[in-house]
C-alpha cells in the first residue's frame, strides 16, 4: 500500500509557527512519525510539502496509478482552493483531510473547507496525533477495500 501525505502552505514552519496553536514538533518530526507508523501498518507512505498551490496539484497528479490513499494538510488552501479539490477528485484517490488545530473552533473564515465533503473522513485538533490517527483511518479503510 502506497500513500501520499501532502503538506500545504507555512507547514513548513512547524516547530516555531505560532507554536500555541500548531505545536513545537517540526514536519520533520511529523513525516518521521509518519513514516513508522505507516511501516508499523505494512504501508509506504511519501511526504511532500510545497507553498504553492501549482506544486500541490502536480503532486496529486504525479500519485494517478501508483498512490492508493492520500492524507492532506492543505493548510490555508483547505478555505479556498478549488484546484486542490479539483485534482483529488481528478485521479480519483480517496483521501483524509486533517488539521492540527481545530479549525471549527477558530475564526468563522476556517470553518468552510473545499475538500471536506469529498473526503472519507476529516480530523482536526488533536495537533501532530492528527497526523497518526488520519493515517490509521486511511489504513483501515483502505484495507476493508474489496
Ligand atoms: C491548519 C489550519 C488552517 O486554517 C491554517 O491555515 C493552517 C494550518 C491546521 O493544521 O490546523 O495553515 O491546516
Amino acid at each position: 500500500m502506497q500513500l501520499l501525505a501532502l503538506h500545504g502552505p507555512n507547514l513548513n514552519l512547524l516547530g516555531t509557527r505560532e507554536p500555541g496553536v500548531y505545536g513545537s514538533q517540526t514536519l520533520d518530526q511529523v513525516n518521521a512519525e509518519l513514516e513508522s507508523r505507516a511501516q508499523a501498518l505494512g504501508a509506504a507512505i511519501s511526504c511532500f510539502q510545497s507553498n504553492h498551490e501549482g506544486a500541490l496539484v502536480d503532486r496529486i497528479h504525479e500519485g494517478r496509478g501508483s498512490v492508493d490513499g492520500i492524507l492532506i494538510n492543505a493548510g490555508a488552501y483547505t478555505h479556498s482552493s478549488i484546484a486542490l479539490r479539483d485534482a483529488l477528485l481528478g485521479v480519483a484517490i480517496p483521501f483524509v483531510e486533517l488539521h492540527l488545530s481545530n479549525t471549527h473552533a477558530r475564526e468563522p473564515f476556517r470553518h468552510h473547507s473545499t475538500l471536506a465533503d469529498k473526503a472519507l473522513g476529516v480530523i482536526c485538533g488533536f495537533g501532530p496525533l492528527s497526523y497518526t490517527l488520519a493515517l490509521e483511518g486511511l489504513v483501515a479503510h483502505l484495507r476493508a477495500q474489496p
